[in-house]
């Protein structure tokens, strides 16, 4: 293969390691985003070619390790119908009164699922990838979505929003694989 070849493959997509609870990056706060540069838009291109593969429908930036305010979203069903969401700074700037329970999972909580109450529908303002300033209308799937991969950028994980009890067992069997994993 010709170094134009490698170039050319490196700069078109780039799967990031996804990192798994328990791990400290997962517990930081994000900082903001000071411009939405190459950087930010390659970043966010790889996050979602990473999210597509797992495959998932949400990703923050700190689960590749990186503390800064970025997200993805594509809740899209198959590869023809692909909306992609990229978004910066993202803020919520309102929520409805009413609630909705998903049962919720996570890419860096693997094969655990669990039922968490949020606001229904919610209004999201974020930068998108040219750096200009958006805001959506979230309900449904998109709206817990949102409101998920928003807490990410906080520390806060889904399994955050249960039951100690519950989060305390999921997290011990977390740890046990990943104890598993680096013995073999
Ligand atoms: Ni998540």
């Amino acid at each position: 293969m010709s170094n134009d070849d490698m170039v050319m493959k490196v700069s078109v997509m780039a799967l990031l390691p996804i990192l798994t609870a328990p791990d400290p990056v997962l517990k930081s706060k994000a900082k903001r985003v000071e411009a939405v540069d190459d950087r930010i838009r390659t970043l966010m291109s790889d996050m979602l070619e990473t999210m597509y593969k797992a495959p998932g429908i949400g990703l923050a930036a700190p689960q590749v390790g990186v503390l800064e305010r970025v997200v993805v979203m594509d809740i899209g069903k198959t590869e023809e119908t692909r909306q992609p969401l990229r978004m910066a700074n993202p803020e919520i700037t309102w929520v409805s009164d009413q609630d909705n329970t998903y049962e919720e999972g996570c890419l860096s909580v693997p094969e655990h699922y669990s039922n968490v109450v949020r606001p229904a529908e919610v209004k999201v303002r974020y930068l998108d990838e040219t750096g200009t300033a958006k805001e959506i209308h979230a309900e449904g799937l998109l709206a817990t979505v949102v409101q998920h991969e928003l807490d990410h950028l906080e520390g806060i994980l889904f399994i955050d929003h249960i039951s100690a009890l519950k989060r305390n067992m999921i997290l011990r069997k977390l740890l046990k694989a990943k104890k598993e994993a680096a013995g073999s």
